[in-house]
């Protein structure tokens, strides 16, 4: 914008120029002065001027403003506490108001030290009090969700909590009950605040008055570090900081990137973290023995045993990867496995395709789209659709995937021409099929994406860094052998691997197995040797996410047995391989071969995303596959599932139900009431799940989340 469109406005008689319509907190800013707030946050949108704490003096007004509701205009002259004493009079009432009812019982709330209540009564604030009489108390604290207790009496009503909830994740779960003096913030109808995004809110409260059950009396703010890296436990990546204390991850907070999270995370990645301590976690390499269960090896032993195995069964390995390995750690075991035991096949958790590199979007794109076929749920990504929508966005679900696109991509469909049409289109699969980026990228060619740079598309995969590992694990070698039959050795890496039907099928037909996993649970029982696992909150590395998108993982705390580089690298050398311990040294290799030699150090805390490159787009198959009689069923992993959230108390209670949904029309048909328990059938196995209906399924198919889908697959029938 040029120097003529800026308006001028004058802040305690400093001169700033900012385009028309900013903010005046924000304009303040600009100028170099802080007008405290509470209830103001632009991510929950319009302001309410709720507590008054922004009152400003501006010259024309004959009362004071609440600053946070106003925006800049050209000659405003703007005074606030800090040259204003009408200003300053009334923010220290302000403060003296919100403080009439306030415990002050800093010492012990766990908001204490990083608290905006704490900090600007002591900046702003009267220096005693005048109220002697006894203060309001509730009930304490209130658990409005095992994730979440409410202090009710440290409330101070800046509803940026109640907003979140009904004008951000649209889950309208928190309500301000009663009037007046008797306002008070509680659940819809007193039930639990069960949803996908509630911890946000925690975050979001200026007081002590929301905080999470797991950090309650965990910690004090100057005895913690905050580590910033990213969330591992889906493709999103948000960023995060992981809080510590005495080397345990004691909660995790956003670290708003506005091109991808906004600030906000989903409730999985807020609260699993505490599945570094569960129950069965391995700590020491396993080796499976006869009718005795299992013995613990040293690390020395584990090493010798592994490479025997590995040795024995050269050129007959199968790894199976899990898609939360990081980039480093797929190419480190890519150079062990295809490098140094010769031609080698790796089982990938899910197909990825380069070709959606040529409509690459950040995240935040999709809030200031036109149209958008949407296809199903997905965390945060979740989240920008409803701001899109909020915005104006016409947002649509094309069906289920692969037919989905064969219909956009037909011109005499009507949403298919508009997609043509507009400048700012979004595609976005979430499908869990095969080729789904490929087909993608494909339907994305076809609608004339290519030349439109605010349009774009977005395959959600279903692992943290599939795309990621596939890219390290192609970069690792150029060898690639046939399947071996019989299989001599499965390398199972990771617990999302362990857990995987198919991996377990594999299992079935090898001789040997090593398992890396985390959990006891997922790896005794059927290995012969067991290597610990370590997270996404104990490594070093990157991982690239659904948007292509590369970014750091930093190690927030030290796994309890050595991490996978560093054993990786050990095992390597058996076999006179190199591979470095160290992520930045195998990053460097990486990156020369498949990130134009970025340097480890650049990928930087706030990642930028690289622009597009060209990338030959597949064709989209015109002939629907032949499917069988019977409704399709589509397995799907919920948000709230996998090895982590099993073994997370907070987070049972978001698990799948075992459920099979089914649009109404297939319902009807069959005389299937929601909440009947039906039986699924396949192939001569059947299941008992209890019907769900859902409005916006498509007729024949039926989706169950995959825990509970057990062998099922293909064609299924279902009935009472
Ligand atoms: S609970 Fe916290 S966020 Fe909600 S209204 Fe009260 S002070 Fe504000
Ligand atoms: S949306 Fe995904 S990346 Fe973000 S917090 Fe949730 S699980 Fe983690
Ligand atoms: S911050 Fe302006 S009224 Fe609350």
């Amino acid at each position: 914008m040029s120097a003529t469109e800026l308006v001028t406005v004058t802040v305690d008689g400093r001169e700033v120029h900012v385009p028309p319509g900013t903010g005046l907190v924000e304009t303040a800013l600009a100028a170099g002065v802080e007008i405290p707030v509470f209830c103001y946050e632009p991510r929950l949108g319009a302001a309410v001027g709720a507590c008054r704490m922004c009152l400003c003096e501006i010259e024309g007004m004959p009362k004071l403003q609440a600053a946070c509701t106003l925006t800049a205009t050209n000659g405003m002259i703007v005074r606030t506490a800090q040259t204003s004493e009408r200003a300053a009079e009334g923010q220290e009432a302000t403060l003296e108001f919100i403080l009439v009812n306030h415990p002050l019982d800093c010492p012990v709330c766990d908001k204490g030290g990083e608290c905006p209540l704490q900090d600007l009564t002591f900046r702003w604030g009267p220096g005693n009090t005048r109220m002697t009489f006894p203060k309001r108390t509730f009930e304490k604290p209130i658990p409005i969700s095992p994730a979440i207790a409410l202090d009710r009496e440290r409330c101070i009503l800046c509803y940026r909590c109640t907003r979140f909830s009904e004008s951000v994740a649209e889950d309208g779960q928190l309500v301000a009950l009663n009037r007046g003096a008797e306002s008070v913030i509680a659940t819809f109808e007193d039930e639990p605040y069960l949803a996908p995004f509630s911890g946000n809110v925690i975050e979001l409260c200026p007081v002590g008055a929301l905080t999470s059950t797991q950090y309650r009396f965990e910690a004090r703010p100057w005895e913690i570090q905050n580590v910033p890296t990213v969330c591992g436990l889906c493709p999103v990546g948000c960023n995060i900081q992981a809080t510590t204390r005495e080397g345990k991850v004691k909660r995790i907070l956003s670290r708003n990137h506005p091109e991808v999270d906004e600030g906000w995370l989903c409730d999985k990645g807020r609260f699993a973290f505490t599945h570094l301590r569960a129950r069965d976690r391995i700590a020491d390499p396993l080796r499976r023995v006869r009718r005795r269960g299992f013995d613990v090896l040293s690390w020395d032993d584990a090493l010798g045993e592994a490479a025997e195995l590995l040795m024995q069964a050269q050129g007959r390995i199968v790894t199976a990867l899990s898609g939360s390995e990081t980039v480093e750690q797929a190419y480190a075991l890519g150079r062990l496995m295809r490098a140094g035991l010769g031609a080698h096949t790796g089982v990938l958790p899910e197909e990825t395709s380069p070709a959606l590199d040529a409509f690459r979007l950040p995240l935040s794109a999709i809030r200031d789209a036109e149209l958008e076929p949407v296809a199903e749920r997905a965390p945060i990504v979740e989240l920008w659709v409803k701001a899109a929508r909020r915005q104006g966005a016409q947002v649509e679900q094309a069906g289920d995937a692969l037919e989905g696109c064969r219909r956009l991509a037909d011109k005499r469909n009507a949403l298919g021409k508009s997609l043509r049409e507009s400048e700012r289109a979004i595609l976005i699969w979430s499908g869990e099929e095969g080729a789904g980026g490929a087909h993608l990228a494909a339907l994305a060619k076809e609608l004339g994406f290519a030349g439109k740079p605010a349009s774009g598309a977005f395959h959600l995969p279903c692992t943290p860094n599939g795309r990621g590992i596939a890219d390290a694990w192609a970069a690792a070698s150029d060898d690639e052998g046939p399947n071996p039959e019989p299989i001599g050795l499965l390398f199972v890496s990771g617990d999302e691997a362990a857990a995987d039907p198919n991996v377990r099928a594999l299992a079935e037909r090898a001789e040997r197995v090593i398992v890396n996993a985390m959990f006891q649970g997922l790896a005794v029982g059927w290995a012969d040797l067991v290597l610990p696992g370590t997270s996404y909150l104990e490594r070093d590395g990157t991982y690239v996410n659904l948007e292509g998108r590369l970014q750091r993982l930093r190690r927030a705390v030290i796994p309890p047995a050595p991490d996978e580089l560093a054993w990786i690298s050990k095992l390597a050398e058996r076999f006179a391989v190199e591979v470095s311990p160290h992520a930045s040294a195998v990053f460097a290799e990486v990156s020369e071969r498949i990130y134009d030699g970025l340097p480890f150090g650049e990928v930087g805390e706030e990642a930028p995303l690289r622009t597009r490159s060209e990338a030959p787009a597949p064709q989209l198959p015109s002939e629907p596959a032949a499917e069988g009689k019977g409704l399709r069923l589509v397995r799907y992993r919920p948000l709230f599932s996998g090895p982590a959230v099993e073994r997370v108390p907070e987070l049972q209670f978001q698990r799948p139900a075992p459920e099979v949904e089914l649009s109404p029309g297939d319902a009807g048909r069959r005389g299937i009431a929601p909440g009947e328990t039906v039986t699924v059938t396949h192939n001569g196995t059947s299941l008992q799940l209890r019907a769900r209906i859902t409005k916006s399924l498509r007729e024949g198919i039926v989706r169950i989340a995959a825990e509970h889908a057990g062998e099922l697959g293909g064609t299924v029938e279902v009935a009472k």
